[in-house]
């Protein structure tokens, strides 16, 4: 197959769809992979490792468009793409079609495949295409938020671990999912006193089978929050109702309660944020302050970090993208419930629910295309 990895072009956004590494397996497997010039910079990757992969380079967008059967991005292609896309090419990316509809529009109008990271699913639950990303976030949300709490920042002036004789910072985090689990251990390997809030006893279980001494778990209920963010120094936001807005569980009021130079990280801030007072901020302009309180709400956290992000993210996207280019994307979705659940547009029908719904669009079932 012949695989096309362009530049992103998107604002702000250094990662790349494959790297060096992975372009060697698809190349040593018969395939050939382009790369548009400078793909890699941002993520530490210049051309010429990819040519010693053996991948070869082309200058512009529109050669590695043209001549790819199916192309790897990591995000959603944007207004000059669109045009770009061919009819029956595969598109393997993040798309959150349900957030976007003249982006579904375009898809639909090019008659391509679109096959979503954001929507591959395992049979038992789990979307292992967006866990890198969540490791990524929770790991970071700790190192943000340590370094915010440094007093010239806006923090209270407290340092993690303290220091023999002092106290540590207490940091509060509210879901023990991905995020929340990276966050705690991170915060737990530097010393701090940790908590997570969780509704799930299952989950607080193997927390706390797994978490070092320094990590308790609590049910998150508002008593609880009420009583904890009182002492709390970091407090960082980990909370996915799958599917729906995040509930508020740190409402407006509640910032009264806290101590001035608390820092609030909401990782969640990409689902509507599980702080009331969050709103999205980028990496140039990260944080605000409302009530002595400081807020971190950047929505693309792993934007900051492409070498890490861009490893993370291939290491999970390699295995689905080696199936569908020796398989091509019909026999490998029959063949791998996983890559047909990511399936959400197929040469101009809407083959996912949530976004047909979404825009009130008709839905095909993905069986239609799977059949031959
Ligand atoms: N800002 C960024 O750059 C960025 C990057 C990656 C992920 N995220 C976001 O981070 C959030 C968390 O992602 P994740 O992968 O950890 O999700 P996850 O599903 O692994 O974990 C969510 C956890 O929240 C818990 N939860 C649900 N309701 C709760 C409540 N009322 N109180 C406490 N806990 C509750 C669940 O039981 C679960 O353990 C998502 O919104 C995700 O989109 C943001």
């Amino acid at each position: 197959m012949i695989i096309g990895i362009p530049k992103e072009i998107k604002n702000n956004e250094n990662r790349v769809a494959l790297t060096p590494a992975g372009a060697q397996e698809l190349v040593k497997r018969g395939h050939t992979v382009y790369v548009q010039h400078t793909a890699g910079d941002g993520s530490g990757f210049p051309d010429h490792l990819y040519e010693e992969a053996g991948a070869k380079i082309l200058p512009t967008i529109e050669e590695t468009y043209r001549i790819a059967e199916m192309i790897m991005k990591v995000k959603e292609p944007i207004e000059p793409e669109y045009d770009l896309v061919r009819e029956d090419q595969l598109l393997f990316t993040y798309f959150h079609f349900a957030s976007h509809e003249p982006l579904t529009n375009a898809m639909i109008k090019s008659k391509s495949v679109c096959l979503a990271y954001e929507t591959v699913e395992k049979p038992g639950g789990g979307l292992p295409l967006l866990v890198p990303m969540s490791e990524v976030a929770g790991r970071m949300a700790t190192q943000k938020g340590a370094n915010y709490l440094e007093k010239p920042l806006g923090g209270k002036g407290i340092l993690m671990g303290g220091v023999p004789g002092t106290l540590p910072a207490k940091v509060l985090i509210l879901g023990g999912g991905i995020v929340g689990t990276q966050a705690a251990w991170m915060a737990a390997g530097m010393k701090a006193d940790v908590t997570i809030l969780d509704v799930s006893l299952p989950r607080m279980r193997y927390l706390s089978d797994v978490m070092p001494a320094n990590v308790k778990t609590r049910m998150s209920n508002e008593y609880n929050i009420r009583e904890l963010i009182k002492t709390a120094d970091l407090i960082i936001g980990a909370v996915l109702i799958p599917g729906a807005k995040a509930p508020h569980l740190i409402t407006r009021d509640m910032l009264k309660e806290m101590q001035p130079g608390t820092v609030l990280v909401d990782v969640a801030v990409d689902q509507g944020g599980c702080i009331e007072t969050c709103k999205p901020t980028t990496h140039q302009d990260p944080t605000f302050t409302i009530d002595g309180v400081l807020h971190y709400c950047v929505a693309n956290m792993p934007g900051a970090v492409p070498y890490t992000s861009t490893i993370g993210l291939t290491n999970a996207t390699l295995p689905y993208a080696i199936q569908l280019a020796d398989k091509g994307w019909k026999k490998a979705s029959k063949e791998n419930v996983e890559l047909a659940t990511g399936l959400n547009v197929i040469k101009g029908d809407v083959v996912y629910k949530a976004v047909a719904d979404a825009f009130d669009l008709p839905f095909t079932a993905v069986e239609k295309h799977l059949v031959n």
